[in-house]
């Protein structure tokens, strides 16, 4: 038997390991991609083994909110470059949002973008589907079947599928804008959802807010009073609402005041099945950054003020808000470095979202939490429990060696995304991301890509629609 025939094996020893009972000096074996066993024990000679000591090993993060631009979009981003980005940031999973073009919003079109992403991704991906105003019980079904992790609902106008996918703050009246789905369509298809064992999630915006206090976006403060806080609190106490009724798991996306995690927290004390993510950018920046960060900084919903910032930051210390996604949405640094007004909203993120992570984890007195928010409850919120989100025995072997002694500084040059620039550029964070691997195998070390286009499409874990 030639080399090639041998179970690809190997063992990462001497690192600190998060493992379900906590950090754990131990060594990780693995074969065939998957985690075979956690231990000390010394590996059949020939084993190949990397060196790990004085690092972290962590699980591959799992980014359930970003934004392809794939297909669509491609001189923005494109399933290969937003996949090198996350490669280089740890993330070993991506969950594409819907509003690609065409939209997400049947089987087919979800089967022939899976076939592009598979073509270009170096990590494993997942797809959103959309659910909008005209969708059908039908529709939802035969996407789940065709794997969809859930259903995204754009309550606050945020995106048009033709010319540049954004909105420009003129223009709720665009016809190209995409009409947000009424509570009605929600109430309607969440019991549909909850049968199919799949999470509803939301951009909450409530839609006549935005409407009342639509303005032109001359200055950053036009922005805030454009998107005001209580948009966001109404949005979620009215899905809250819905999700109670249908029992549907709620998924509110990017979180991004304190007024909407007060709502949100309020919700879950009655017993509402919310979950709730909010992204670095929002823990790391509030209206004081403008000046230095631009339009990188603009984005729906809006980045607030130091309370706002410091808020959310309590909710995820205290567990309330569960997990971390990034809501990477390039669009092309060209775009971005238009006025104010014209500048489409939304920047990259997938690259620094694990390293901003452990970063804060650590200020709030436990860099291990990091993991939970980037990893274990993203697999938990997109059914992929049983095999990533975890270091043990049987889980794929989605794993990440970080070096907690190496700073990484935010910078232009090192971002991996088509687009450059970032609304964290010039931060620092005390942690760097040395070498990935991808269900067994390397797809990131010391600074450069390994491997090809090994991504596969992860399915949840569901009921099935077939229930009576
Ligand atoms: O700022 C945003 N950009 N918010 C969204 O909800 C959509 C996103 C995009 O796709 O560019
Ligand atoms: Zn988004």
């Amino acid at each position: 038997m030639t080399d090639s025939w041998k179970p690809r094996s190997f063992v990462i020893a001497g690192g600190t390991v998060l493992t379900p009972d906590g950090p754990r000096e131990v060594d990780v074996h693995v074969a065939d991609g998957v985690i075979t066993s956690l231990s000390s024990d010394t590996p059949p000679e020939g084993t190949r083994t990397v060196d790990a000591r004085g690092t972290y090993v962590l699980p591959g993060a799992i980014d359930v909110h970003v934004h392809s631009r794939d297909p669509g979009f491609p001189q923005k981003e494109d399933f290969g470059t937003l996949t090198e980005a996350a490669a280089a940031g740890g993330v070993t999973t991506v969950i594409d949002m819907p509003n690609t073009v065409p939209a997400v919003d049947a089987a087919g079109v979800l089967e022939s973008k899976a076939a592009l992403a598979r073509s270009k991704a170096r990590v494993d991906f997942g797809m959103w589907a959309l659910l909008r105003s005209g969708t059908t019980a039908e529709e939802l079904e035969s996407l789940a079947d065709a794997g969809a992790v859930g259903f995204k609902a754009y309550l606050g106008y945020a995106f048009s599928l033709t010319r540049k996918q954004v909105l420009y703050s003129p223009g709720l009246d665009d016809p190209d804008l995409e009409t947000p789905p009424d509570y009605g369509t929600l109430a309607r298809l969440a019991p549909v959802i909850a049968r199919l064992g799949l999470p509803l999630a939301i951009h909450a915006e409530d839609p006549g807010i935005l409407s009342a206090f639509r303005r032109p976006l001359e200055t950053y403060s036009d922005l805030l009073a454009a998107r005001p806080p209580e948009a966001e609190a109404v949005a979620i106490a009215a899905a809250a609402e819905i999700a109670g009724a249908s029992s549907v798991r709620m998924h509110v996306a990017h979180l991004s005041s304190a007024p909407g995690l007060a709502a949100a927290k309020e919700a879950i004390r009655a017993g509402a099945p919310l979950s709730l993510e909010t992204c670095p950018q929002y823990l790391w920046l509030s209206e004081e950054d403008f000046p230095r960060a631009g339009t990188a900084m603009k984005m729906f919903p809006p980045i607030r003020s130091a309370a706002d910032r410091d808020a959310l930051v309590d909710g995820l210390a205290q567990g309330v808000i569960g997990l971390v996604a990034t809501d990477h949405a390039p669009h092309t640094d060209e775009e971005k470095a238009a006025s104010f007004d014209e500048a489409p909203a939304g920047s990259p993120g997938v690259q620094t979202l694990y390293v901003s992570c452990l970063e804060l984890a650590r200020r709030i007195g436990d860099v291990w939490l990091a993991a939970r928010w980037v990893s274990e409850a993203p697999a938990a919120l997109v059914g992929l429990q049983e095999t990533k989100g975890t270091i043990a025995p049987g889980y794929d072997a989605d794993l990440v060696i970080v070096d907690p002694g190496k700073r990484t500084l935010v910078r232009p040059e090192a971002m991996r995304s088509r687009q450059r620039h970032g609304a964290l550029d010039g931060m620092d964070f005390g942690f760097s991301v040395r070498e990935v691997y991808l269900r067994g195998a390397a797809i990131w070390r010391d600074g450069r890509r390994v491997g090809g286009a090994t991504g596969r499409m992860v399915r949840p874990a569901r009921l099935g629609s077939a229930l009576p």
